[in-house]
């Protein structure tokens, strides 16, 4: 991928393939008539995306060496939360889009029912693995870790902000309106991935003040990069449909700030970033790395 670091490169590659087997493992197609409700989750959960939230799970968790199996099932717990975000961002009824991660999207691919089904199992699914034994053998863990999952998701996180972006295409918003509805959208769950890393290496909540504030900055500046994205990139690379908030009228950083302005104010957010990072040493330098990486990505 362009732009990302060496080490930056073999953790994604070596994240992505670790989710795909969790998922090949998890959606086994069962010989009934439910085979199309598995077919269509793998068809969305497999092989593709940039599986940024697992990373940020694993980039975290490793700085208090925590077991690779546990980190590995929280981080597809969180990744099943965004896959089934993005199949219902896709539905006709919210942004009506044909293709994704490169390839038809789930309605398009099978029908509008087993898209909102397959989301909804999805959905299901993060709190099925996050209750597992298997996820941490302390049950306080695992209750915290679904907690913090089930918040991001919900009304004051991912499933709240997405339908304030929805009410962006009508209203006008100010600045710091638009910049709730994206540190909900889509920064909760980047928030809740390394939140999750420091629940598992039980760090206390007052010892997460740095990962939370780094995890912030990185949230706000990944949805510029969306934005700037949407504006600017390239529809092979992205692998979705571009240049659909101007159409629609989108209140974004972008339409409040310009294009100049935004890129700036990420470029801050990413300084910024990696600046929270300062009590920890080289261990930590994944976690920069990926700071690095939200604004210099070109899918
Ligand atoms: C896209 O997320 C939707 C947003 C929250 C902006 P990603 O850009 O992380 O999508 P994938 O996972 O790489 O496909
Ligand atoms: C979607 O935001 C964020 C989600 C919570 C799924 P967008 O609608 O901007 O994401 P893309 O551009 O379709 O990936
Ligand atoms: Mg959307
Ligand atoms: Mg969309
Ligand atoms: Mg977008």
């Amino acid at each position: 991928m362009a732009h990302a670091s060496l080490a930056l490169q073999a953790a994604l590659k070596q994240v992505s393939s670790e989710i795909d087997r969790q998922f090949d493992l998890l959606l086994t197609i069962p010989d009934d008539p439910r085979a199309d409700l598995y077919r269509a989750m793998r068809h969305a959960a497999i092989g593709g995306g940039k599986r940024l939230r697992p990373l940020l799970v694993f980039a975290t968790a490793r700085l208090f060496g925590v077991d690779r199996s546990c980190t590995a099932r929280v981080a597809t717990a969180v990744e099943c939360i965004h896959v089934y975000s993005l199949i219902h961002d896709d539905l006709p009824a919210m942004d009506d889009d044909d293709v994704r991660r490169g390839k038809p999207t789930v309605h398009r691919a099978f029908d509008e029912a087993t898209a909102i089904l397959a989301g909804d199992c999805l959905h299901a699914l993060a709190f099925e693995v996050l209750g597992h034994e298997a996820t941490y053998p302390d049950p306080f863990v695992r209750t915290e870790l679904s907690y913090e999952l089930a918040r991001a998701s919900g009304p004051s996180g991912m499933a709240g902000g997405q339908m304030m972006d929805l009410e962006a295409e009508k209203a006008s918003f100010d600045l710091p309106t638009v910049t709730r509805l994206q540190a909900m959208k889509t920064g909760a769950l980047i928030a809740c991935a390394v939140e999750m890393g420091a629940i598992l290496g039980r760090v206390p909540p007052e010892g997460r003040t740095g990962l939370r504030g780094y995890a912030r900055d990185v949230g706000l500046a990944f949805q510029i990069a969306d934005d700037i994205l949407d504006a600017e990139g390239d529809e092979d690379l992205a692998g979705k449909k571009l240049r659909k908030d101007g159409a629609r009228g989108k209140e974004t950083f972008l339409s409040l700030l310009g294009l100049d302005r935004a890129r700036a104010q990420a470029e801050m957010l990413v300084d910024q970033a990696i600046a929270h990072l300062h009590p920890y040493g080289p261990e930590a330098d994944l976690l920069r790395d990926i700071a690095r990486f939200t604004l210099e990505r070109d899918r």
